[in-house]
């Protein structure tokens, strides 16, 4: 069973700035709910409701979100604005939250290495809550528990991306098992359009056993001075197997100002358009 995701969000967002100076990157609106939310959601559809974050400076209002706010409750109290609330609510009654803070921005690998102490010896999720997932049937993340279930080894999720974006991702080789599924047989961490090993990219959604722990005690700054999640599943896949899954389903990049656009543009008129401007329906009614 796993039960457990984790959430880095210690990142600066500089992408975003001035947006991102004093508020998290992770909760920017898409339309009227933050990202970092649909991540939650996601992973407690997926049955992951033991939430982690690894958190950094200037990220406290993650932690109030996921959290009552008692005055506010009070304030629209028979206002008909308390159904604004109920998806926040109910994700907030269906699971727990832990933080831990990463106190140098070391990259993506020493973040999720820095969750040791939350997730333990279990084998675990990981959401990068920029990356803006709509899965086709179920979420992306429950398409993979439920791949691990079967297979019981990491897991990441992969796109097919143009090659002239492969400089943005880690990018794989492997051998497919067909139904969208790859067994990787290497990987590399942003490459040029010619030293990338395919046009698969690894998108922010992973399933990953504890062993990686150790591995990322191990893995030394690669590209950019920082720690590459990517550099550990490259040898998690050697010492025994790591999958890749083509998703189900569509993905925004919301770390980039084109993504969160898109995303934006996408949910509204999926959740928005044909309702009347003047009548507010919440997003979170497409949480079940
Ligand atoms: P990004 O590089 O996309 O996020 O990292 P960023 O650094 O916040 O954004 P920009 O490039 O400055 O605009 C991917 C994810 O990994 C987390 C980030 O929070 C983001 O969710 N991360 C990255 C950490 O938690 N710690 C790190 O040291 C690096």
């Amino acid at each position: 069973m796993i039960t457990k995701c984790l959430f880095p969000v210690a990142g600066y967002g500089t992408r975003f700035l001035p947006a991102t100076k004093a508020m998290p990157k992770e909760m920017l609106p898409i339309v009227d709910k933050p990202l970092v939310q649909y991540g939650v959601e996601e992973s407690v559809e997926a049955g992951l409701t033991e939430i982690g974050f690894v958190t950094g400076r200037g990220k406290r209002a993650i932690e109030d979100h996921f959290d009552t706010n008692y005055e506010l409750e009070h304030q629209i109290q028979g206002s008909g604005k308390e159904i604004l609330l109920d998806g926040i609510r109910e994700l907030i009654n269906k699971s727990t939250f832990s933080y831990t803070r990463q106190t140098a921005m070391n990259g993506l690998g020493h973040a999720i290495l820095t969750g040791k102490s939350i997730i333990g010896d279990n084998a675990f999720g990981v959401v990068l809550a920029d990356d803006l997932c709509f899965g086709e049937g179920s979420g992306v993340l429950a398409q993979m528990v439920k791949l691990y279930r079967q297979f019981r080894c990491s897991i990441v999720a992969i796109e097919e991306i143009p090659s002239s974006d492969t400089h943005k991702y880690g990018v794989i080789a492997g051998e497919s098992m067909g139904d969208g599924l790859y067994h990787i047989t290497d990987m590399v961490e942003k490459p040029t359009p010619e030293e990338a090993p395919s046009n698969l990219a690894i998108i922010g959604r992973y399933i990953l056993t504890p062993d990686i722990f150790e591995i990322l005690e191990n893995t030394k700054p690669g590209k950019g001075g920082e720690v590459q999640i990517t550099d550990a599943l490259k040898i998690q896949a050697k010492n025994s197997r790591v999958l890749a899954y083509k998703f189900k389903g569509r993905r925004f990049d919301c770390g980039s100002i084109s993504g969160f656009v898109a995303a934006t543009n996408y949910c509204y008129q999926k959740f928005f358009a044909e309702e009347s401007s003047d009548k507010v329906v919440p997003l979170t009614k497409s949480f079940k």
